[in-house]
Order: C-alpha cells, then sequence, then structure tokens
C-alpha cells in the first residue's frame, strides 16, 4: 500500500474510541478516518461536527460493506470483539482491535485460527503499554541483560475512585469481564513480554470494600492474584477501582542483577506544589492522561504495518495467553481454589 493513505473505518466511540478517532483524524500520517460507528447517534453527531467524517453508521454490519475502507478499529465493548474481529477479517480488512481479544476463550481461540487463516491482513491488538516509552526502554534492558535474570514481577493498576460510578455502569452491562480480565490484562500482557514466560499457577482475591454493588455483580472492587510463572518465575498484580490518589500504574521488575521500577510515584508533570505543611504532587487523572503518547503510538505502529506489509510484535497469540491468565484469576477469585494452568 504504498503511496496510499491507509482509510480507516472506526467502530465504538466510549472512552477509548473518541481518542483513536481523534489519533486517526489528525495525528497519524498516511491515514484517514474514513468511516465511524456506534449505536449513540449522539456520539456520532459530535464525532461527525468535530472530524468531518465521510461515512457514519449506528450498524456495524452496514460499515463493513463500504468498499473504500482498507482496516477496522475496533474500541466497542469487549464482549464484542471477537464478533467485530472475525466479520471485519471476513470482509477483506486490515484490523486493529482493543484488548481484551474477547471475554470466553473458546471465542478467543476460535478468533485465531480466523487470524491465522487471514496471514496477508495486519491484525493488531491494543496492548498499548508496549509502546510507552518507560515500559519500552525497560524491556530493551531487560533484554540486553541489564538486571540479570528477570524472577520476579509485581504490578499495580489502580483506576480512579472519581470514576467508579461509571465503570459501574459499564460493568453491569457485562461489558467488561471483570477486574481482572478489563482491568489487570494490561499486566498479565507485560508480565509474560518481561519475564519470557508462560503462567503455571494462579491464586486470586479481592472483595467489595467501599462499593458493595461489586459483590452483586459478582466482581471485585480491588483484587490481587499471584502467580507462578515457568522457571518458577512470580508475579503479583494488585488491580482496583477505588484509588484515592486518582490513576495508578505502577510496575516492578526484579532480577538476579537489578530491578526496573515504572511509575512508582505516579505523578502527572513535574511539577511539585509546596504550601501549607504539604509537598504536592498531582496524579494522573486517568488512562488517557498516562498513556496519551501510547495510544498514538500503536496506531501510527498499526498503520505502518499496513503499509509496509508486516504484522505488528503483539499477536493473537498475546491476545490469548493474557486472557487465558485473565480468565484463571477470574476463576481462581470466584472458586477461591489455585488453577493450574
Ligand atoms: P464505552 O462504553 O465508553 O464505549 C463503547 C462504545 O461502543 C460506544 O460508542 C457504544 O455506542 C459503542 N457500541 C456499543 N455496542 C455497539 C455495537 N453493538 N455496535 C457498534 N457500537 C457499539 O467503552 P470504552 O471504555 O471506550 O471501552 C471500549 C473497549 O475498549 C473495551 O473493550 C475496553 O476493554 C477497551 N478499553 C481499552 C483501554 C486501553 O487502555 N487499551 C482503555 C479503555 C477501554
Amino acid at each position: 500500500m504504498k503511496n496510499k493513505n491507509v482509510k480507516v473505518g472506526l467502530v465504538g466511540l466510549g472512552r477509548v474510541g473518541q481518542q483513536h478517532a481523534e489519533n486517526i483524524a489528525y495525528r497519524i500520517p498516511n491515514c484517514e478516518l474514513t468511516a465511524i460507528c456506534s449505536i449513540e447517534t449522539q456520539e456520532i453527531k459530535e464525532c461527525q461536527r468535530k472530524m468531518h467524517v465521510p461515512f457514519t453508521y449506528t450498524n456495524y454490519d452496514e460499515m463493513l460493506t463500504n468498499k473504500s475502507l482498507d482496516a477496522i478499529f475496533i474500541a466497542s465493548p469487549s464482549r464484542f470483539h471477537c464478533t467485530h474481529i472475525q466479520k471485519a477479517l471476513h470482509h477483506g480488512f486490515h484490523v486493529f482491535s482493543e484488548k481484551p481479544l474477547g471475554l470466553y476463550m473458546e471465542e478467543a481461540i476460535e478468533i485465531e485460527k480466523v487470524v491465522k487463516s487471514y496471514p496477508y491482513r495486519v491484525f493488531m491488538i491494543g496492548f498499548m503499554r508496549r509502546y510507552d516509552h518507560s515500559y519500552a526502554v525497560a524491556k530493551q534492558k531487560i533484554d540486553q541483560g541489564d538486571i540479570g535474570e528477570p524472577v520476579m514481577i509485581r504490578c499495580y493498576g489502580l483506576d480512579p475512585a472519581g470514576r467508579i460510578d461509571n465503570f459501574l455502569e459499564f460493568a453491569r452491562k457485562n461489558y467488561s469481564g471483570g477486574l481482572f480480565i478489563d482491568m489487570s490484562i494490561h499486566d498479565l500482557d507485560l508480565a509474560r513480554w518481561f519475564l519470557g514466560a508462560e503462567a503455571k499457577e494462579v491464586w486470586a482475591i479481592g472483595g467489595s470494600y467501599a462499593r458493595t454493588e461489586f459483590k452483586d455483580i459478582n466482581d471485585a472492587e480491588t483484587g490481587t492474584a499471584m502467580i507462578r510463572f515457568e522457571n518458577n518465575r512470580m508475579g503479583i498484580f494488585v488491580a482496583g477501582r477505588n484509588c484515592a490518589h486518582g490513576y495508578h500504574v505502577e510496575t516492578e521488575i526484579m532480577g538476579t542483577e537489578g530491578s526496573i521500577r515504572i511509575g512508582t510515584t505516579p505523578s502527572r508533570d513535574h511539577t511539585m506544589l509546596m504550601q501549607d505543611n504539604s509537598v504536592v504532587n498531582e496524579c494522573y487523572t486517568g488512562f488517557l492522561e498516562r498513556f496519551e503518547e501510547a495510544y498514538l503510538k500503536e496506531v501510527e505502529e498499526f498503520i505502518n504495518c499496513i503499509l509496509e506489509a508486516r504484522q505488528p510484535g503483539v499477536t493473537v497469540r498475546d491476545g490469548i495467553e493474557s486472557l487465558r491468565l485473565g480468565y484463571a484469576c477470574k476463576q481462581s477469585f470466584e472458586t477461591g481454589k489455585l488453577i493450574t494452568l
């Protein structure tokens, strides 16, 4: 596809979909936001008004009949991902899908077969943290042996308490898959990437503490998983929806000869406010702010893969394995049992 703009159709114009829309429309060379689709007409109107998108749809299947498109970008709720991926590939498009690959292992395994049957279509899953500068530097340092053998990873993924009502609304529609599949999945992907190992045993616990509604929907407000990986490597994963100070994503990788920490203090900038016996760094308010650059870079990589006829480093297998792990955490949390993979 040299010397041609990639024409993208985007489904889902919610929190993350709007960010992708802006990136595709304004910030990435060689691509155009040609079509948008959402079941919310107000979202379509708003996006159309701001970005002058030529085609709009409230029905996904109709968007797929648009012959001017090259690629489909999926930012619909997680329970639609597998269906939307499969249909887009069958219609001959390159596909980017937000995480997770699906909500159930069976559908994800089927999707892997479908993706593999279209080797000339680019497929990418939205594990954007791999495209964040700090995480990419950490990976490079681990690969060149700076911390010796990586043996343990400790991850925090905490959503701000201020978004808890918004999240509960999302979760009640069976949109999320639960804390571990929706939230921890980024950390589970990073753990596999950094440790270079698959999980063997999973034990997860959690509960509802500030808000009892999480219990009513069989989900955890805050949860922890402890995972044994191949070669006795270890992982501790803390996830939560009620972080009082804001959005806090922190990662530590411990090796035989050193450690790497990313995001230990989740400061949104380098400013420090000193007054009234306090020293304050303001915290990130959400994922869009913390990972702004990563959302841009991952889309840029997807477009470049199409233009250069190659596949990205993050694959459908990464989607499957992280889902397998998220699902095992969910099972362990629900049954109270150690899960062997
Ligand atoms: P949201 O609820 O804010 O937006 C969902 C969008 O999908 C809305 O525009 C809605 O109208 C549309 N939609 C729903 N059903 C549809 C259908 N059948 N056909 C077409 N459009 C439909 O959700 P949010 O938070 O934007 O999440 C969307 C996806 O992105 C989820 O899978 C989530 O896991 C993922 N996500 C990824 C993030 C990341 O950091 N990579 C961050 C946030 C979300």
